[in-house]
């Protein structure tokens, strides 16, 4: 198979290597990927949100497959102007990407479809906010509606907050027009899992389940980020748990898509709240996480590209995949000032010592090459750094010793990783 895999990030680190593993493969080409990348794929020099181009590509190169990283591209329509060109792609069309791309959407799909979530309303007026909020007291969540780069939620201890995010959200509008509307929901209390399915369309299949570190600094403190580190299995989330989500989370979901006339087809990464009375979902993503996704396919004993390509044709039916028993961690190494302005231009030295540590594995993400060869960062999250072993504890311990092999003054990450589970 030919494929073009878009996007070049940590996540699509992990997706190249795991696709070119396959059997299957014939050729690959990523856009735009990045220096790790490039030891999988051909990087072709395309923007990730540039949908003719990677159109034209597709087709000039005869691509049997399209596998789509990131959501900015979906949300635009990669998927229908491939599908208008006869191209194959893992990936949802921008009406089921909506799924992620509005939460307000997300709530009226899974709330038809009977789905386990947190009581919500949405508000285009924020004085009805305002009073929903007074009425319903903290703590409380309160949402842009659109994509707002994982910043357009506030979970609010007091009223005075929340009132004062209705005021940033939608008269401020911080995150521009995502914030013409508001989702408010009820505050969910226990462990938060990221929990990944096959689809397509009609039929699902349970990929693992992941556990993010979402703030900046050890022991949880600091701001919000895309992810700074992640282990998988979460040991919070057993086998039961995970057929209870197919049952009344995945495949209800799927069903209330395909009745709209618009089936999902792709990844549904389904953000979970481990609560008292079981999982219920804070959100749906349509697309893998990052860096979720270099700790679940660590632990991927099959053919990835098989996988993919059943979801695209409907064969996900006769799909076996297996996982390691053996629990992976990623650290994510990221450059000063992240999430913030982050530090750019500092050279990176010593990834090959990282990789060589027994059971280790290096993800690039935001990493370039200079003309005279040289590593450099370029972006906030610039390394994953994982490892796969017997224990928990023997994984993180493999990852924290390839962390220390890196070479990279400007960079940091949290040394707790795994912690909660340990
Ligand atoms: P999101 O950007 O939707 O991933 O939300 C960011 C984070 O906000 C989630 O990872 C949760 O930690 C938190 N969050 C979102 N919705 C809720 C909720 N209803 N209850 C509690 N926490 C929430
Ligand atoms: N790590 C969370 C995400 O990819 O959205």
């Amino acid at each position: 198979m030919r494929v073009l895999l878009v996007g070049g990030g940590g996540r699509e680190h992990a997706l190249s290597r795991s696709i070119a593993a396959s059997p299957l493969l014939t050729r690959l080409w990523a856009a735009p990927g990045n220096p790790g990348i490039a030891e999988h794929a051909e990087c072709v020099p395309i923007g990730v949100e540039d949908i003719p181009a990677l159109v034209a590509f597709a087709r000039d190169n005869a691509a049997d497959l399209v596998v789509v990283g990131p959501e900015a591209p979906l949300t635009l329509g990669l998927a229908d102007a491939l599908a208008a060109a006869g191209i194959v792609c893992f990936g949802p069309s921008a009406a089921a990407a909506r799924l992620e791309g509005s939460k307000a959407f997300c709530r009226e799909v899974t709330s038809a479809a009977g789905v386990p979530g947190a009581e919500w309303a949405r508000f285009d007026d924020p004085a009805a906010a305002r009073a929903y909020v007074r009425a319903k007291g903290a703590p409380i969540v309160v949402k842009a509606d659109g994509l707002a780069a994982g910043k357009g939620v506030v979970v609010a201890a007091t009223v005075g907050e929340a009132e004062a995010a209705i005021a940033d959200i939608m008269e401020a509008r911080v995150h521009g027009a995502s914030g013409a509307t508001v989702v408010i929901e009820e505050c969910l209390t226990g462990q938060e899992v990221s929990f990944f399915a096959l689809c397509d369309g009609t039929d699902a299949v349970p990929l693992a389940a992941a556990q993010d570190h979402k703030r900046v600094g050890d022991g949880d403190t600091g701001p919000n980020t895309g992810g700074m580190g992640a282990y998988s299995p979460p040991p919070v989330f057993n086998d039961a748990m995970r057929d209870d989500v197919m049952n009344r989370i995945i495949h209800p979901t799927l069903a209330e898509m395909a009745r709209r006339g618009t089936p999902f087809r792709g990844v549904l990464f389904a953000g979970l709240m481990v609560t008292a009375t079981g999982p219920r979902l804070i959100e749906f993503n349509v697309r893998f996480g990052d860096p979720e996704c270099q700790a679940i396919l660590m632990r991927l004993d099959g053919d990835l590209l098989a996988a993919l390509d059943a979801a695209c044709r409907g064969r996900l039916r006769d799909l076996a995949l297996g996982w390691s028993a053996d629990p992976s961690l990623v650290v994510v190494m990221a450059a000063r000032g992240y999430p913030g302005t982050p530090a750019k231009g500092g050279t990176i030295a010593g990834l090959d010592r990282a990789a060589a540590i027994p059971g280790a594995r290096v993800f690039q993400a935001g990493t370039a090459r200079r003309a005279d060869g040289t590593l450099v960062a370029q972006g906030g999250r610039v390394l994953g750094i994982g490892a796969r072993a017997p224990t928990l504890r023997a994984a993180r311990d493999a990852a924290y010793a390839a962390v220390d092999a890196v070479e990279w003054p400007d960079g940091f990450c949290r040394r707790d990783i795994g912690s909660r589970a340990l």
